[in-house]
């Protein structure tokens, strides 16, 4: 196996500055961040590079069968609504059969769907009307791990001979008789089990149900090789790539350094550092690999699951002779300290980061994040917003946000996640983003005609579809109208970033292309009054003001548009 080309840590692409003259008027002296280019146009970029991408996490989307959990024919029957939005893609979370240890992520058959989302029938009608109404549909691949119920598992579980023993990890007992090194699985405790039936451990990054494959093994490559092929061959346009940091460990599978720093209540995945269990060198021909066969289809998209510090992320990006995955996932935003000096640091060094021919994306909210409106409140989520689908590069949204939905309480005997359920009491728990969407305010809000999976959010009554549509001030019209502007002005879906100011509760930025925009938010619950831009027009504020004369109200953010530019 080809270890990859020296990581790619180049500086940005050549800048290409706006003539000095035109920058003179924002009179701001603290232009902090480079200029940076993009030449992108509305021609020469891929749909992926100026569209958005939804997130559908399909349990919880609309169940159109009356059992409580969301399925495919809820999904199409909610295209409209998807489309509606403005977002160009919809990446559904897994709907293979799977036991459901891990909802779905611990696949039991690559090539077909759980029943309790439908079939392959249903999984075809939906991709045949969302590109009907002009949307791309990016399925979830989960390569690291399948189920233990997978077949291929449990031939290879069956006897030390069988002919997949080799397509799953297996080690004898260290010689205490406990598991073969120290690696924690992220959900808690050892990533070994012992299998009685042929006296060793197999190896397991998350829940024990879910056992990883060995990608060593060439008949492994080939028959996941496969899988992708059965549904780029149904015409879906990209995949999510499911930790794809996780698919390679280090031969001989030595103990990882201990973090001097954990504490236990951090959960066990932090327990140790993941250096021999993760992010191996061979992973990049593998993303190359699985890049070229998506290039071999046309235009689809491969998004990688990779939670790794910049530096690390921007190596799955590849290299101009052997490109990986089109999007590393950039989950900064997720956690980020939400003050202006660490956003401007974060966004300017993310850029300043990216090879020469990788294209930036975002993610404020996901299946297994807390939700940004219940991190920073509603006013704030909004202007949250505003930055997600203004920053340079492809966003992710994710289902539910555009309603604003905030912190949930799971009652304790509702708790589903396995994540919290075997590490209870860490606040791990990944239930409040995943319960259901709320359509309107008949009895469980339209998601279905029993009771749900996961309970709603609180004020599902009054936070739903149905009572946000057409209102100005909603947050769904919020991201609506966020959605209109990105697909009007190049410059905010392919234009040039550049930091104007970032310092205490405001941020500013422009984008330009074709246009010139600038970007001002308040980060904070004070007035703040910014730079004078000189002749510029508002096009949108998070408060719904249509005035606007350098003066940001408390949790305000602004898109202004520069006149005589
Ligand atoms: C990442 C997924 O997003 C998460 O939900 C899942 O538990 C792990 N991968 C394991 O597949």
């Amino acid at each position: 196996m080809q270890t990859p080309a020296v990581p790619l840590q180049h500086p940005y692409n050549t800048p290409t500055e706006p003539p000095v003259a035109s920058r003179q008027p924002f009179g701001d002296p603290s232009v902090l961040g480079a200029m940076e280019s993009s030449t992108k146009t509305a021609k020469t970029c891929t749909w992926w590079e100026s569209g958005v991408i939804y997130q559908v996490y399909p349990r919880s989307f609309q169940d159109s069968n009356g059992d409580g959990v969301g399925d495919l024919e809820g999904v199409r029957k909610r295209l409209d609504y998807i489309a509606s939005l403005g977002v160009d893609a919809v990446w559904l979370s897994p709907i293979y059969p799977s036991p459901m240890a891990d909802f779905g992520y611990d696949v039991a058959d690559y090539c077909d769907i759980d029943p309790m989302f439908g079939e392959l029938a249903a999984f075809d009608a939906l991709l045949a009307d969302a590109h009907a109404k002009g949307l791309k549909v990016l399925l979830d691949f989960v390569p690291n791990h399948t189920s233990i119920e997978h077949p291929w598992f449990r031939e290879s579980r069956s006897s030390r001979d069988n002919p997949k023993r080799d397509w799953y990890i297996w080690a004898n007992a260290a010689p205490d008789g406990g598991p073969p090194n120290n690696w924690t699985s992220d959900m808690g405790g050892s990533s070994w089990e012992f299998d009685p039936t042929t006296n060793q451990f197999y190896l397991h990054a998350f829940l024990k149900e879910q056992a990883d494959l060995n990608w060593r093994n060439p008949q492994v490559r080939e028959a996941m090789t496969n899988v992708l092929k059965f549904w780029f061959d149904r015409g879906v346009d990209g995949f999510r790539i499911d930790v794809l940091w996780h698919c390679f460990k280090a031969e001989n599978y030595p103990d990882n350094p201990l973090n001097p720093d954990w504490i236990s209540t951090q959960g066990e995945k932090l327990k140790v550092f993941q250096k021999h269990s993760a992010d191996q060198p061979e992973i990049h021909q593998l993303s190359a690999d699985f890049r070229a066969l998506a290039d071999g289809y046309g235009e689809r998209l491969l998004v990688g699951e990779i939670c790794l510090p910049v530096p690390q992320l921007m190596t799955y990006y590849g290299t101009e002779a052997s490109p990986g995955v089109h999007l590393p996932f950039n989950f900064q935003l997720l956690d980020a300290p939400w003050n202006a000096e660490a956003l401007g640091k974060m966004i300017t060094e993310y850029e300043a980061a990216l090879p020469p021919s990788g294209w930036p994306n975002w993610v404020i909210g996901s299946h297994d994040a807390p939700r940004i409106a219940g991190r920073l409140g509603e006013t704030q989520a909004r202007v949250a917003a505003m930055l997600l689908l203004t920053l340079r590069g492809t966003p992710t949204l994710y289902q539910g946000d555009e309603l604003g939905i905030g912190k949930v309480d799971i009652p304790p005997d509702r708790v589903r996640d396995p994540q919290d359920l075997r590490q209870p009491g860490l606040g791990l728990g990944r239930d409040p983003s995943r319960t259901p969407m709320a359509w309107d305010s008949c009895r469980f809000a339209g998601f279905s005609a029993a009771e749900p999976w996961l309970p709603l959010h609180g004020d599902w009554g009054m936070r739903n579809v149905a009572a946000q549509q057409g209102d100005p001030a909603s947050m769904l019209e919020l991201y609506r109208a966020l959605l209109k502007l990105r697909r009007e002005h190049e410059a905010l879906s392919l234009g040039s970033f550049a930091l104007l100011h970032a310092a205490g509760d405001v941020l500013i930025y422009e984008r330009y292309q074709k246009d010139r925009l600038v970007i001002a938010l308040n980060l904070g619950a004070e007035v703040q009054n910014i730079p004078d831009y000189g002749a510029t027009t508002l096009l949108l504020a998070t408060t719904g003001a249509s005035m606007f004369s350098n003066t940001l109200a408390p949790n305000e953010g602004v898109i202004l548009q520069r006149l005589n530019y």
